[in-house]
């Protein structure tokens, strides 16, 4: 799905069109998009540029622009299971400000992953995550955060990027959940648009990126699902 969109995406289409090619896609398929009508989210696709945290709803009026940063995630039901992932989609030359987020939040979601150990912690992943993005001079979302999943969309535990080294959940063999930070250029913190209920955006109106890998502890290591 991501490598069909990767394909296609380019400046002057607009976020419903992405939000066609992920419906025709996955349909064809036989799958299902996971976000059409959950918990009343109108479309198949989250799109969300720029100072967009996440759940941007796709729009014909929203065109992408040179210069945009977008996230595009991806969520699909396949027999019964759930996969979820996300990737930025950089649209023409873009500034050095956002060159450099995406390639901090790519190297954090790396870090996350590296740190992910059968009988480790959640909290070992969340720390390696927050120590890059702070030492980088960027912030990581604090109230929203990745999920287990598998059966559902979003199942316990609730993955929080900014917990310390050691807590959180035991990592057991089988655990399938996301690495997902959202990592803001300012502030943490946000606001929820007050039309559509959904969209997020940073308080402070800097930049943010986010990149989500759907992963499953091993016996021995960790395996990448979906990124
Ligand atoms: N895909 C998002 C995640 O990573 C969830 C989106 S919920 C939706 O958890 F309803 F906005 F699609
Ligand atoms: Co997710």
């Amino acid at each position: 799905m991501l490598d069909a969109v990767a394909e296609q995406i380019h400046i002057g289409m607009s976020t419903e069109e992405i939000d066609k090619i992920v419906y025709d896609v996955t349909t064809k398929n036989g799958g299902i998009p996971a976000p059409l009508h959950y918990q009343g989210f109108p479309k198949s696709v989250c799109t969300s540029l720029n100072n967009e945290i996440c759940h941007g709803i796709p729009d014909k009026n929203i065109i992408l622009q040179e210069g945009d940063i977008i996230n595009v995630d991806v969520s699909t039901i396949l027999n019964g299971y759930f996969s979820d992932a996300s990737r930025m989609f950089k649209m023409g030359k873009i500034s050095e400000r956002a060159e450099r987020i995406i390639k901090v939040t790519e190297e954090c979601v790396e870090l996350g992953l590296a740190a992910a150990k059968p009988w480790g912690h959640l909290g070992d992943i969340a720390d390696a995550i927050n120590t890059h993005a702070r030492a980088n001079g960027y912030s990581v979302v604090e109230e929203i955060g990745g999920h287990g999943i598998g059966l559902q969309f979003h199942e316990d535990p609730f993955v929080s990027y900014i917990t310390p080294k050691g807590s959180e959940m035991l990592l057991v063999p089988g655990m399938m959940f996301t690495i997902e930070p959202m990592i803001n250029e300012g502030s943490p913190d946000f606001f929820i648009d007050e039309k559509n209920d959904w969209t997020v955006y940073t308080i402070d109106d800097g930049l943010s990126a986010q990149i989500e890998y759907m992963v499953m502890i091993t016996e021995d290591g960790v395996e990448v699902l979906a990124k």
